[in-house]
């Protein structure tokens, strides 16, 4: 075994206790000498890891910051932080709500505030000074600012507002018109429509999110967004028009309150009500389905309706305005939405492929991607324009959509016959890679069809490439399928009738998730998500907000606790697990609850979705992994989890008892599923033996035979994979964890079936949902990121880049590639809380020249492939040149060294 295991995959971290060899005590620069006159600063500001964020609803809102310096090995040894209620107040260094003073801390991420009680609407303003490791401080950082929501539930003084029975189903639109006559000072807009909305002043839409609000159970928890209005304000008569669909609500309701404050200090707040003259009607929007897509008759434009003051005396529509009726309030409660909102981040042009009939065009975006078609049309009033969404073609060229089931995943566009019109709809979203377009009125030119791909709008944080272009084609597609995946909450699928926060696939995939995409804020609204799903008992549901599946959850959904406990890892949040501590731990003794001789004692998904072959008769359920080893094995892991996040929270006695659950569970396990006769755990298969290995259960003389026969399944099916969705990562992982990452790479590097290259092979742009090229009507997406997993292969043992939870938010961290026979090289980054992580490395003639970028603030171990340190150079000097470089010491093929932040080029002999 190499010793990598610990470092990748351990519950607790990873200390690395080597002699420290060569080296200074403290890290040194190499630019200045003068260690005066170097500069660093602190930058990118953060609160609830948004920059300046409005509308937060967190009373003791968590601060991070970079530091950013041309120095090497520039570290952090205290901070100070103030928070002033006004810009003139911290611009004389007066922190009135908050002075931290100087506190002796390398944590720049996760920071509580912890000045005085923070009041709705106020905005604060804050800076941070930093002092390094040498004592020298730092400038002020510029300020940065965050504004409070709403606090109280008594703040919303309106009232939930809607429908009326007769237009179920249908888009409403909402309007009120107002005057101002002084100068406004300040003016904000909070706003929830359920299922989405859209916001209109004076005929501008406000802000750019888009299905907008994020997806909630919505007899718990309702999310508003806060928007500044002022710029829309500028005349006396104005006017509010607000769409609201029934997206996953099902009936439009809406609730919002427009706040203003004068120059004079008076101020006027209009809200939603029964009172108030709002009116409603319906509008051109005569259908909004999520799955089956929306049908617009532009002929029922009503215009100037959000813009014109005047709009009631007009009578030229069959729709009258109604007033509002005052309708029952959903039950959640109002919470500000912490998330990034889902937004167009990106607009393709799609290229005109086939005419397989007269008038139907097909056209195909190259990628399979989640979002909408926007259109430019010119043509007679009345005429009808289709668009039909699919992943994949029939053999005569026209679109398929059966497997997106009963989603009819079809758009339609009136035309109302008034020159060039352009549409795009506002309240459905389709996975597709191709567009069937019918009655359009002549051929479509390029450009006349356009794609909008929409999602969170998350920051993308991870980048990978290597000597293997096919391993490059799989991580693009990975990065890609988790891309079409995150509406809110992380989806299954983006197209048939699903669309699905499923907690067993998460259980892999936050790792993945993790590198590709900056998830601080999206995980921590999703697990809000699970956290309302759990009763009184202590179960969860399959998913969350929960549709489909049950309560309870199969145990396999560990998911609950990863996602606070790799928060905390990758963000060095700790309040997300304080937060659900109680919840995570409920979750952990209901599965307890359930065992029968310390056998968790039922199982529904276990290890989901082996290839065909390997599952029970035609469905996807495991025919050879039993599903009680995958719960039993879980329920050993989170309570290895609670112990660790006790340990962290320092809650003493949870420690102890969450350990022994754990150890009872472990001889439970092997007292049922180790098989001494094959040396291997349940049917001896890659699933049950990889997965025992991962838990680490496996009694230390047994390991080697377990390691074994996994390695010789793995070559029995000449280097393919028999799991499904959870196993298949830690099938990679372990073998390259026991030094058999070449089998892995076979594995990965795979085209045949099944294998990631043969999804490839047949087109796939996307993640398939199978292993098996499957287009029919059933559990058959091609846009299905829970086969993913290798994709944090990539990054955690081709790139090496390796969180430590020990010091967490990668205060420190390792960077620890694995050597593959037929790899040639490998580079990639990864943008951290701390700043940019970067790996490259390149094996040419017997030498092994790695190039790494640690950030500000942190401090890496760095493993170069070396048995003898003497032939290390960093920028073309030797190590004991370096003084800034510790030596910690040679394990097995690797000698570690310890570096600050910095650019470093190390080469070495490797044979
Ligand atoms: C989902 C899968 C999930 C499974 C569990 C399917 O419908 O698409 O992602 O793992 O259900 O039953």
């Amino acid at each position: 075994m190499n010793n990598h295991k610990l470092l990748r995959i351990s519950f607790s971290g990873y200390v690395v206790l080597l002699f420290v060899f060569l080296m200074g005590p403290t890290f040194a620069g190499n630019k200045s000498k003068n260690l005066i006159s170097y500069n660093f600063d602190v930058t990118n500001l953060k609160c609830e890891y948004a920059t300046n964020p409005m509308g937060l609803d967190v009373v003791f809102p968590q601060l991070s910051w970079q530091i950013e310096s041309e120095k090497r090995a520039v570290s952090q040894a205290a901070y100070q932080i103030i928070v002033s209620d006004s810009q003139a107040a911290l611009s004389t260094d007066d922190g009135n709500i908050w002075d931290s003073g100087k506190i002796k801390s390398q944590r720049s991420s996760g920071i509580k505030y912890d000045g005085k009680k923070l009041k709705s609407r106020i905005r604060y303003y804050w800076k941070v000074k930093i002092w390094d490791q040498n004592n020298i401080e730092s400038e002020w950082s510029s300020p940065a600012f965050f504004e409070m929501g709403l606090l109280d539930q008594d703040d919303w003084a309106a009232d939930w507002i809607g429908d009326l029975p007769k237009w179920t189903g249908r888009v409403q639109y909402f309007r009120k018109s107002f005057s101002v006559v002084k100068e406004i000072q300040k003016a904000r807009f909070y706003i929830a429509g359920i299922g989405y909305y859209e916001l209109f002043i004076n005929g501008n839409k406000i802000g750019d999110h888009v299905l907008d609000p994020g997806i909630t159970s919505y007899n718990k928890k309702i999310l508003y967004s806060t928007y500044n209005v002022e710029d829309f304000l500028l005349r006396k008569d104005n006017v509010i028009g607000i769409t609201v669909a029934p997206g996953w609500y099902g009936v439009p309701k809406l609730r919002g309150q427009l706040e203003i404050t004068f120059a004079d200090g008076s101020d006027t707040t209009i809200v939603t009500s029964g009172s108030s003259q709002w009116s409603v009607s319906v509008g051109p929007i005569i259908q909004s389905c999520i799955y089956d897509g929306e049908i617009y008759d532009a002929r029922e434009e009503i215009s100037g309706w959000n813009s014109d003051v005047n709009i009631h005396n007009k009578t030229d529509r069959v729709y009258q305005w109604k007033n509002v009726v005052v309708v029952n309030p959903p039950g959640g409660i109002m919470v500000a939405q912490k998330q990034e909102p889902i937004k167009v981040v990106d607009v393709v042009v799609p290229e005109l492929i086939n005419e397989p009939k007269a008038g139907v065009y097909i056209f195909d975006t190259r990628e399979n991607m989640a979002g909408w078609a926007s259109i430019q049309v010119e043509g007679d009033r009345g005429s009808e324009i289709t668009l039909k969404f699919a992943e994949s073609l029939y053999p005569d060229g026209t679109v398929n959509q059966e497997n997106l089931r009963s989603a009819a995943a079809t758009d339609k566009y009136i035309l109302k016959g008034a020159g060039k019109e352009s549409w795009e709809p506002s309240f459905t979203y389709h996975g597709f890679r191709y567009i069937q377009v019918e009655g359009f009125p002549y051929r479509p030119t390029k450009g006349d069809i356009k794609v909008k791909k929409v999602r969170s709008a998350v920051a993308e944080t991870g980048r990978f490439s290597c000597s293997n272009e096919l391993m490059n084609r799989i991580h693009q597609m990975v990065q890609r399928t988790e891309a079409s995946n995150l509406h809110s909450i992380p989806t299954d699928c983006p197209q048939r009738d699903e669309r699905m926060g499923w907690l067993n696939d998460m259980t892999v995939r936050i790792d993945q998730a993790l590198y590709n995409f900056d998830l601080s804020r999206f995980y921590a609204k999703w697990i809000d998500d699970v956290e309302d799903t759990q009763k009184e008992e202590g179960s969860i549901a399959d998913t969350a907000p929960f549709h489909w599946g049950f309560n309870p959850a199969d145990p396999v959904s560990a998911s609950y606790l990863l996602l606070a406990l790799q928060s905390y890892n990758f963000y060095g949040n700790e309040e997300i697990i304080r937060e659900h501590y109680k919840g995570l731990k409920a979750w952990v003794d209901y599965l307890y609850s359930r065992t029968e001789n310390g056998i968790v004692g039922y199982s529904r998904w276990g290890d989901w979705s082996p290839p065909l072959e390997y599952s029970l008769d035609g469905t996807a359920v495991s025919r050879d992994t039993p599903g009680k080893l995958m719960s039993t094995g879980y329920l050993y892991y989170c309570a290895k989890i609670i112990s660790q996040m006790a340990t962290i929270l320092e809650m003493g006695q949870d420690i102890e008892r969450y350990n022994s659950i754990a150890q009872k569970t472990r001889a439970a396990y092997n007292n049922k599923f180790w098989n001494e006769e094959t040396g291997g755990y349940g049917s001896n298969n890659q699933a049950c033996n990889s997965f025992s290995l991962f838990l680490g259960v496996v009694d230390s003389v047994n390991i080697q035979s377990v390691v074994e026969n996994l390695v010789n399944d793995v070559i029995e099916h000449d280097h393919h994979l028999t799991t499904g969705n959870l196993c298949t990562k830690y099938v990679l992982e372990i073998l390259s964890e026991y030094g058999y990452q070449d089998i892995a790479y076979k594995i990965v590097t795979q085209e045949t079936y099944p294998s990631w290259g043969y999804m490839l092979a047949n087109g796939a742009t996307t993640l398939w949902e199978r292993w098996e090229l499957k287009t029919g009507g059933a559990m058959n997406s091609h846009n299905h990121p829970m086969l993913g997993s290798v994709d944090s292969w990539f990054y955690k043992y081709v790139l090496g880049i390796l969180p430590d939870i020990s010091n967490p938010g990668f205060e420190k961290f390792s960077i620890h590639p694995l050597i593959f026979n037929e790899l040639n090289f490998a580079e990639g980054e990864y943008i951290s809380v701390k700043g940019k992580i970067k790996c490259a490395w390149e094996k040419r003639a017997g030498f092994f020249n790695l190039h790494v970028t640690i950030p500000e603030n942190s401090v890496a171990d760095v493993y170069i492939p070396t048995k003898n340190i003497k032939t290390i150079t960093e920028n073309d000097q030797r190590l004991n040149k370096r003084k800034e470089i510790k030596f910690l010491g040679q394990e097995g093929e690797y000698a570690i060294c310890q570096v600050g932040s910095g650019d470093y080029n190390f080469k070495s002999k490797c044979d």
